[in-house]
């Protein structure tokens, strides 16, 4: 067989091939058996020495010429296959993003935190600011400042943590009231919510660890219907626009008057049920007009301001919102339970 006929044998084999070939691999193996160094075109080559030397020149212009027509033909369908191979495996890699996943579990925030946020974002909304303050407390605002000097009795009221004669874990957050008014100048209006420590047994309504929020104004002319006026809107804030509050005469040292308050009990809307013990009211917290005795220690003329403050346990707030029967269930950490609430 003449090299003309053999080389157009090849083309035509390869180009069938080529036709078939279905993937780089075996383009490649196409090529080296065709193209390579021990391939078909270069036996070819190594035979042009056996031709007569007349005829080498015109049949070595064929081989070559056969030799880039191939390579041309190699190159167009490795072209072709790798756009194949890369759009199969953009196919094979891809990722459904609309699948539904399973939804990793995350924290919830605690009751009491929701209630804190609550009570924080009402206030904020009246134009009060949120100060907090150390939870550990020189007795001097403790108790001196609010007019609960040593020995008084209201001290055995709050059974205390002392830490030294001079310091105490804070019973209460209205040292805060008189942290704000020695270094604030009227008008003062501020919440400070915060942790609070007393030595009482752990039971259903007890905790040594528990929560309070302080609420105090100082101004010219506040009354006692401020802060009336302030605690309805936050109760109706907490707990619906039908929500009326009662005042009760009540003492506090740094307060005169004092009063506890009352709210239509979430429960039975004030019909009387068991939560309210058929009263149709359960109290909230205490508050009163700051007594002008706690003013004028905290350097603020009394013949010229007024104030009221009240403090609100958060607990207590959040088990009524929640229905949580039990106080211990609030420490208990339990993820079913906080799930749950919003
Ligand atoms: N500090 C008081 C308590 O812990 C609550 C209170 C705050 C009362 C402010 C009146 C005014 O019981």
């Amino acid at each position: 067989m003449s090299v003309t006929d053999t080389l157009g044998e090849i083309k035509q084999r390869a180009g069938e091939e080529l036709a078939r070939v279905d993937g780089t691999a075996a383009l490649d193996a196409l090529r080296v058996r065709v193209l390579g160094k021990k391939g078909e075109l270069t036996a070819l080559l190594k035979g042009l020495g056996s031709l007569p030397a007349q005829e080498r020149p015109a049949v070595g212009a064929q081989i070559n010429e056969a030799r880039a027509w191939l390579t041309a033909r190699m190159d167009e369908a490795l072209a072709r296959l790798q756009a194949k191979e890369r759009e199969a495996a953009l196919i094979a890699e891809a990722i459904d993003v609309t699948e539904p996943r399973p939804v990793p579990k995350t924290g919830a925030s605690h009751p009491v935190t929701l209630v804190m946020n609550d009570l924080i974002e009402c206030f904020t909304g009246m134009g009060f600011e949120v100060l907090q303050g150390p939870e550990v407390e020189l007795d001097h605002y403790n108790f001196e400042l609010m007019n609960i000097p040593k020995n008084h009795p209201a001290r055995d009221a709050q059974d205390t943590f002392y830490i030294n004669d001079n310091v105490v874990l804070r019973t209460h957050t209205s040292p805060m009231q008189a942290r704000a008014m020695l270094t604030r100048k009227p008008p003062i209006r501020i919440v400070c919510p915060g942790r609070c420590y007393r030595a009482d047994e752990v039971d259903a309504t007890h905790s040594p660890v528990f929560h309070q929020m302080e609420g105090l104004v100082v101004d010219e002319h506040v009354t006692m219907a401020d802060l009336r006026g302030t605690l309805t809107a936050f109760a109706r804030h907490m707990y619906g626009p039908d929500v009326e509050t009662r005042f009760r005469p009540s003492f506090f040292p740094f307060t005169e008057p004092s009063a506890e308050v009352d709210l239509t009990c979430p429960s039975c809307h004030g019909k009387g049920c068991r939560v309210c013990k058929d009263t149709g009211w359960v109290e909230i917290l205490g508050s009163g007009m700051v007594n002008p005795k706690v003013l004028e220690m905290c350097g603020i003329d009394s013949h010229k301001y007024s104030g009221f403050a009240f403090g609100v346990g958060l607990e207590r707030l959040a088990m009524r919102r929640y229905g949580i029967r039990d106080m211990r269930l609030l420490y208990e950490g339990d993820a079913r339970l906080f799930g749950q609430l919003r």
